[in-house]
Formats: C-alpha cells, sequence, structure tokens
C-alpha cells in the first residue's frame, strides 16, 4: 500500500500536531474512511497524542461516524437514552434552553473539568480519545490545556519512577468533586463505583509508557492517605509545568482529538453568563489498545 504523507505542524515542541492535510489536499473529517486517511490519522495520534484539525464542519452524525472509527462510542448513561449513541455536550447551555447562572450544580459540575484530568478513568472500561468540536465559543476565556504524560513520566526524576511504576492508583469521580459541592460528590459516588489501574499506560504501537492519573485519583496502594494525595499532586504537578503544557484558544472550526492514555487536559473559565458548547464524543478503549498494561 502506498505511504500516505500527512503535512502537520507541532502545537508544542514536546507532543501535538496541527494536522494541516493529506497528501496535498485539505483535511475534511466528514470524509475520512477506515482505509482512506484513518490509518494515517490513527499513526499520527500514537505518535504524536494530540491532534489538532481546523475549519471543520462536524455536525452530530458525521462527529458520530468520524470517532466510530477509533472505536466503541462510550456511553456513560449505558443505554438510559436508548441504543443509539449520543453526544455528550459540554455546555453551560441547559436543556431548556436558558444559560446555567454561575452558582447552578450544572456550572459547578462543569468546574469539575478545570482540574487536571483524564476521561473516564473512573469508568469499568475507560475511553481511549476524546474528539471535541467548537460549537458556540465564548468572546473570551474557555481555552483547553493539555500536557503529555508520556513526556512527564520520561522526565520524572528516578527515585519517583522508582516509587510510582507498578503503583496501583484509584479513581473515583466524587474524589475530584469533593471541594467544589457535596451534592455532586454524593450524585457521583452512587454513579461510579471506585476503578483500580496501574499507575503507567503501555502504548502497545510505540511502546511508550505515559502516567494515567487524574484529580480523580483518590489512593495509592500501599501508600498512606494524605502521603498518596501529596503524591498524586506531585506527579500532575510535575507533568503539567507550565512549559509543557499547550493552551489550545478555540476558534470555530476546531476539532481536538487526544489520546486518553497519554494526555492530561482541564478547561479554563470563562464568562459563565455568555454561552460555551463544545461537543464530545468519547471513545472507549479496547484490548488493542493496551488496557492489558493497566490491569491491576
Ligand atoms: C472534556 C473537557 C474541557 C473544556 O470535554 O472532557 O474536559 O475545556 N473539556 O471544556
Ligand atoms: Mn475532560
Amino acid at each position: 500500500m502506498p505511504r500516505v504523507t500527512l503535512r502537520t505542524s507541532p502545537l508544542h515542541p514536546m507532543f501535538g500536531v496541527e494536522v494541516l492535510g493529506v497528501e496535498g489536499l485539505d483535511v475534511d473529517l466528514r470524509t475520512v474512511t477506515a482505509t482512506a486517511g484513518y490509518p494515517a490519522l490513527r499513526a499520527a495520534f500514537e505518535e504524536h497524542s494530540l491532534l489538532l484539525f481546523r475549519d471543520q464542519e462536524l455536525d452530530d452524525d458525521a462527529h458520530l461516524r468520524f470517532a466510530s472509527l477509533f472505536g466503541p462510542i462510550e456511553d456513560r448513561a449505558a443505554g438510559a437514552y436508548g441504543d443509539a449513541p449520543r453526544m455528550d455536550n459540554v455546555s453551560n447551555r441547559l436543556a431548556d434552553g436558558t444559560i446555567a447562572a454561575a452558582d447552578d450544580l450544572h456550572t459547578l459540575d462543569l468546574s469539575g473539568n478545570q482540574l487536571w484530568h483524564t476521561d473516564s478513568i473512573f469508568l469499568p472500561v475507560p475511553a481511549l480519545t476524546n474528539v471535541l468540536a467548537a460549537r458556540v465559543l465564548s468572546s473570551s476565556g474557555g481555552e483547553t490545556e493539555f500536557a503529555s504524560t508520556r513526556v512527564g513520566w520520561r522526565e520524572l526524576p528516578e527515585h519517583l519512577r522508582a516509587r510510582v511504576g507498578g503503583a496501583v492508583f484509584t479513581h473515583r469521580l466524587a474524589h475530584s468533586r469533593r471541594a467544589i459541592s457535596d451534592e455532586l460528590v454524593a450524585r457521583h459516588l452512587a454513579r461510579f463505583p471506585d476503578q483500580r489501574w496501574r499507575s503507567t499506560w503501555r502504548n502497545p504501537v510505540t511502546g511508550d509508557e505515559a502516567l494515567y492519573l487524574a484529580s480523580h485519583t483518590c489512593a495509592v496502594d500501599d501508600v498512606d492517605g494524605p502521603e498518596a494525595q501529596a503524591l498524586v499532586d506531585e506527579l500532575v504537578d510535575r507533568c503539567t509545568r507550565p512549559e509543557r503544557v499547550y493552551s489550545h484558544a478555540w476558534r470555530p472550526g476546531d476539532v481536538l482529538v487526544w489520546d486518553e492514555r497519554a494526555i492530561l487536559h482541564r478547561g479554563r473559565p470563562w464568562p459563565y453568563h455568555e454561552e460555551r458548547t463544545l461537543a464530545s464524543v468519547c471513545v472507549s478503549a479496547t484490548e488493542a489498545d493496551g488496557l492489558a498494561s493497566i490491569r491491576p
């Protein structure tokens, strides 16, 4: 098969690329198929962990179809909305059309996205990727920031690698909401039981290991509670040092695709009386994505 050449430009010196085109053509994600385009994009995803596409026109159907090339669409509501996979919009616009107030529980829950995390680490089947598209952008703020935990793992001092390598972490969505709202903690505790995963995820294609943790990480096997929290905080802080962060200022038409196995991300605040809506589709990881490497 002929080698397909992607034209790319770095987003950050250590990870992430903007995909400018495939073999002289602009990229239109609506036209990518499993045999045309996807293999080259998937190879770039494995290598760079974060891909940016500009000037896209993805409606919900095209968005779901493109995301499904990566694997099974994640359904957090597990059938509650019927069998059809659904969009999970990250938005402060409520179902009744109004904009949620700054102190509304929905806004507070959204603000949990402003803590460094990887999506769905708290689910029995964690996510491989999130395909996130701009829909309605605020007049200021609302950036999304990214850091590579592959770089973070590589740059960790030897004593921390020895301490953390092979360790088992426990993850709980409610943990990341504990400083935000007791009601959110109760709600998330009831829905999402703890998950335990090993501290690093090995990419089966490149062989790279990456730290696998989030603000949802609430315990480390064989480490006492407060000390475990200090350890997790130190690991996240090291991964997300300012010089290791790519901050994305959204433009209309932007689509970001990242590798949940190797990226921490967080949202930034915006004027909450303005609408900000991103369309999100997460895809679950499968055995082929190296799930076995994180099983305790
Ligand atoms: C997400 C997320 C951050 C943001 O979609 O998973 O964390 O900037 N979004 O809204
Ligand atoms: Mn997220």
